[in-house]
């Protein structure tokens, strides 16, 4: 009888380790399941980006029980998006800091144009759960002296990023002052990490996964801190919009 009672305290001992090491993951990362629609029509990809550049917490996607799950409201939850007559809601399982974070974010006036700035595939597009016409309105708080050094330093190599300064720009690569003139712009500099070309060669600190070993960057790779990030969005914000003349090929 004395071996079980061994192999059960090893047991236990080991969940304790394993529950501690979650506890500390908690503070960044916390799980998401969405219904079958939500997943298929590509949002997660739009929105995730969006809030964890701004807070630095993760949503890893997860079959449910998951901390927060996003479904049709029939299953219960705070309405939180509809598409098409279908409604959402969203629901917390358990105390979770960056899960309740992110069911925050989701519901307030910038997530809800998050929901609402991305265009499917294919379908409808989603509109926040509140009706009321929502106002762009873009808080930029970065440090835009920092921006354009990081942007000198990083991303002149392929893109010209001002109108006078160095960076030539290659080929296709758009300048920052032709970005600058599209009226979404700003969604563009908050999320260019999630935009090809970047995820292959560039990593925001604690925001983007690690790349796949498989497949190792094509060119030295890039790592920039979430302040940087946002430094260069404000810098974005500082540089006059090229006049294009000619209609853009919005993407
Ligand atoms: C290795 C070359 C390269 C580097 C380095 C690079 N970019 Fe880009 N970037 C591109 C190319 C190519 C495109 C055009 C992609 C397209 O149109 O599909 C692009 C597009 C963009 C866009 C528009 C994205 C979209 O889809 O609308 C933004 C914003 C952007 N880059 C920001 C940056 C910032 C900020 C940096 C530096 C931190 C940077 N890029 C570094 C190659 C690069």
């Amino acid at each position: 009888m004395r071996r079980p009672l061994a192999i059960v305290i090893l047991v236990a001992a080991n969940l304790n380790a394993l529950a501690a090491g979650l506890r500390a993951e908690e503070a960044r990362d916390f799980t998401l399941s969405v219904s079958a629609e939500i997943a298929e029509s590509g949002l997660l990809a739009h929105i995730l980006p969006r809030f964890a550049l701004k807070t630095g917490r993760r949503a890893v996607i997860a079959g449910a029980p998951a901390a927060v799950r996003i479904g049709p409201l029939a299953e219960g939850g705070t309405p939180v998006m509809a598409r098409g007559g279908r409604r959402f809601g969203i629901s917390l399982a358990g105390e979770h800091d960056a899960a309740r974070r992110f069911a925050g974010w989701l519901t307030s006036e910038i997530g809800q144009q998050a929901i609402a700035g991305f265009t499917p595939a294919e379908g409808a597009p989603f509109t926040g759960a509140v009706e009321a016409e929502v106002v762009a309105e873009v808080v930029i708080t970065g440090d835009s002296a920092l921006g354009r050094r990081v942007a000198e330093t990083h991303c002149a190599r392929c893109h010209r990023i001002a109108p006078e300064g160095r960076g030539i720009g290659i080929g296709s690569t758009p300048s920052f002052a032709a970005l600058r003139a599209l009226p979404d712009w700003d969604e563009r500099f908050m999320a260019f990490y999630a935009l090809n070309p970047h995820p292959s060669f560039l990593q925001v600190e604690g925001i983007t996964p690690p790349f796949d070993p498989a497949r190792p960057p094509a060119i030295v790779p890039v790592a920039i801190t979430q302040a940087e990030a946002e430094a260069v969005l404000a810098y974005a914000a500082s540089i006059a919009p090229a006049d294009l003349g000619a209609p853009i090929v919005n993407r």
